[in-house]
């Protein structure tokens, strides 16, 4: 089921359905891939799927599942070998797609780091090798581990499987007392083959590829079997370790080389993005000739200490990227341009193709993204694919790259039919005629209707009750699609009323079909039990344009109960006045939601909307967030004024795993100024209104780091 719907038209009950079926699936692959070495997708699809949900969570956060696909690194050990817990976690690699990703990239980590474009910053690139990871310990100089990465934080202890592959040494001279070196075990195409030969004349089953075979190789019970599989090993990181290998990412990997590990020959120091694609581009050439799996480049920031400032996210280094090799391509024709409507009114055309089948999945659907992409221009008016345009019933290139929702690359004039006329983007809603209006400065056109939109108002009751906000058990997509057309709900608040307004609903409901006594009975509890319900919750079901379930868990956290929020998004006005600055002062807050806010309470149809379902509601307030044991939890922190040891970015991050809130600005609630030199308003602000304030030194001595 991989799904077709552009991640901007998913609803909340098909993007729940979706997660939910992604985390099966990359579960299943990944046990697959890494436990049991039979991969049953294709690395491209693995990568699209993995993105896919990505782009679903950053959608719609509070769907994100516990056992979220994103927070999974490789699969959990195999049974038969011991455990080994990593001293440090082995983690995974964020992927990019193509050149500007790589610029986005190095711009991120400027920005992260506050380095201006006059300095320098150098990568190191290097082929990533398609094999499998492994971590070995050495103590005093002596090989005393090796493990597989397994899910990162437990991997498998294959410490004498290791031992026979001769690029491993048992012995270092000079190392560091205790080494763990990282890198990846492989098998060349050459071994690769004679393997597969001697599989089949001894009546086995040949493998899949080198990577199959070289983690089959290691994750054998007899050592014996794995010192006959003739295994590689390149080194490419490292863990734990008693004292620096260098100060530098090359320097590390020359230190390697001088103490008898195997370093990819192809590994460069690159002075910029530049330079590092032309790397990636002599690597991409090289590819057929090489001799063993390759499926992307790898850029890490060379100076070390720059690496231990940008840190990790959760699974993977802010220093780190894979530049991926191109996925497959595939041509088809494009039979139908058709739209769908959003629940905020996007209209978003979609691509019904003739299918066809890329990277080993049939594709009958591609993104159009919206009007300017078919007509052959981007958000600034500049051509796209040298500025032809997309027509129905024209040969179109279709690929998968890092995205389960294909796109298209390419339009083939020569074969364009002859009575293929320009796409003519609708300026009303096809559900609703409304006219459909596009704003200056916004690529997408929406549908006027608001509510009397169907699809917009199905969409928003289709919110509602998704997960993260009011999660109505037994009232899912479905049955809001059959209760709106039905005429039983329309809005939210009847929701509330539809147990009083069916006296005998009751009975009405269970002689539908799909819903028995039990159900119906069961339906009306849920919908009782959804009276009391949190704040952040009634904000993100609102399903007001721009507010995601972390903003209206922010703006729940500031606000605290419903009044208050009430109030102030009543009294704002956009863009002046104390309110105003209040809440876009608010970390996390900009000018568009803002805005969207202080519209979506000002719009006097979707205000009494929201009055209504409130009226049914016990609305509880929201707890501050806390209980990391810190000096800091549950603070309300500022920083103003430059910071010298760390940019802003740094410091918020580090403030907030310590379980403290970050504002923008000073206010009654804050508790605590951390003010450095250039400190203006704000500092004079807390000085009347008598708040602590200390300097960069003050702070980290206050949190340890100092
Ligand atoms: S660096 C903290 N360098 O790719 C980052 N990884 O997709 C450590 N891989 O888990 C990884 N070649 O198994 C690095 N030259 C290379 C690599 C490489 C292959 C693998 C490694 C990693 C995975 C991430």
């Amino acid at each position: 089921m991989a799904s077709d719907t552009a991640v901007e038209n998913l609803s909340e009950s098909d993007a729940t359905a979706e997660l939910a079926h992604l985390a099966q699936v990359l579960a299943k692959a990944n046990a697959a891939y890494h436990r049991d070495d039979t991969p049953e997708i294709s690395d491209a699809e693995y990568d699209a799927l993995k993105q896919r949900n990505q782009m679903i969570e950053a959608r719609f956060p509070h769907l994100k599942r516990a056992d979220s696909p994103s927070d999974v690194v490789g699969a959990a050990p195999a049974e038969k070998f011991t455990k080994v817990r990593h001293a440090v976690r082995m983690l995974s690699l964020g992927n990019a797609f193509d050149d500007a990703d790589v610029t986005e990239f190095e711009q991120r980590i400027r920005k992260y780091l506050n380095i201006g474009p006059e300095t320098a910053l150098a990568f190191t690139a290097e082929p990533k090798i398609d094999g499998l990871s492994l971590s070995l310990r050495y103590e005093n100089g002596v090989l005393v581990q090796a493990a597989t990465r397994g899910d990162g934080e437990t991997g498998e202890n294959v410490t004498a499987n290791a031992r026979t592959i001769r690029d491993i040494p048992h012995q270092l001279n000079d190392a560091p007392q205790v080494l763990e070196v990282r890198g990846e075990v492989y098998m060349s195409h050459d071994d690769f083959s004679a393997l597969n030969a001697r599989q089949v004349a001894a009546g086995e089953n040949p493998f899949a590829n080198p990577r199959n075979a070289a983690a089959g190789s290691l994750r054998q019970l007899d050592s014996q079997i794995t010192k006959s599989r003739p295994l590689r090993f390149f080194a490419y990181a490292w863990g734990d370790i008693s004292e620096p290998l260098s100060g530098t990412q090359k320097g590390a990997m020359d230190r390697l080389v001088s103490l008898g590990f195997q370093v990819n020959p192809l590994t460069q120091l690159c002075d910029g993005v530049d330079d590092m694609l032309a790397q990636y581009r002599r690597i991409e050439m090289q590819r057929a000739t090489l001799g063993y799996d390759i499926d992307g480049v790898v850029y890490k920031v060379d100076d070390l200490d720059l690496q231990r400032r940008l840190g990790f996210r959760s699974t993977t280094p802010r220093w780190a990227i894979a530049h991926k090799f191109p996925a497959e391509l595939a041509w088809t024709r494009l039979e139908k341009i058709e739209i769908q409507v959003g629940r905020t009114g996007a209209l978003s055309p979609v691509a019904r193709l003739h299918p066809v089948t890329v990277g080993g999945v049939v594709v009958s659907n591609a993104t159009l993204h919206n009007e300017d992409y078919i007509a052959g221009r981007d958000s600034k008016g500049q051509d796209i694919r040298g500025g032809k345009d997309i027509r129905e019933g024209d040969w179109v290139q279709v690929y998968r790259a890092g995205d389960v929702i294909p796109k298209l690359a390419d339009v083939d004039l020569d074969k364009r039919p002859d009575d293929a006329v320009p796409y003519v983007f609708p300026t009303v809603c096809p559900e609703c005629g409304s006219d459909a209006i596009r704003e200056e400065g916004d690529a997408v056109r929406r549908c006027s209707g608001g509510i009397i939109c169907p699809a917009q108002v199905v969409e928003k009751l289709k919110h509602f009750v998704s997960r993260g906000a009011f999660d109505i058990d037994g009232l899912g997509a479905k049955q809001v699609e059959q209760f709106y057309r039905d005429g039983w709900i329309g809005e939210p608040a009847d929701i509330f009323t539809l147990e009083d307004r069916f006296s005998t609903g009751l009975q009405q409901l269970k002689n539908r079909e799909g819903w028995g006594e039990k159900s119906a009975t069961n339906l009306f509890a849920a919908i009782a039990e959804r009276r009391q319900i949190a704040l952040n919750r009634v904000i993100f079901a609102l399903g007001i344009r721009h507010v995601g379930e972390s903003s209206a868990s922010l703006l729940a956290g500031y606000y605290g109960t419903w009044p208050s929020f009430e109030t102030a998004m009543t009294a704002a006005t956009i863009g002046e006045g104390p309110e105003w600055d209040e809440l876009i002062g608010i970390d996390g807050v900009g000018a568009v939601m803002a805005a969207s806010l202080v519209t979506a309470f000002h719009q006097p149809a979707e205000r009494a909307s929201i009055d209504r379902l409130v009226a049914h509601l016990d609305i509880a307030p929201v707890q501050a967030r806390g209980a990391v044991d810190s000096p800091v939890a549950g603070k309300t922190v500022v920083f103003t004024g430059t910071l010298e040891k760390m940019t802003r970015a740094e410091a918020k991050d580090r403030a907030e795993t310590l379980g403290a809130k970050v504002a923008g600005s000073v206010s009654a609630k804050t508790d605590l100024l951390v003010a450095g030199p250039g400190a203006g308003s704000k500092a004079k602000k807390a000085a009347d209104l008598g708040i602590e304030t200390i300097d960069e030194d003050g702070w980290l001595a206050l949190i340890g780091d100092a």
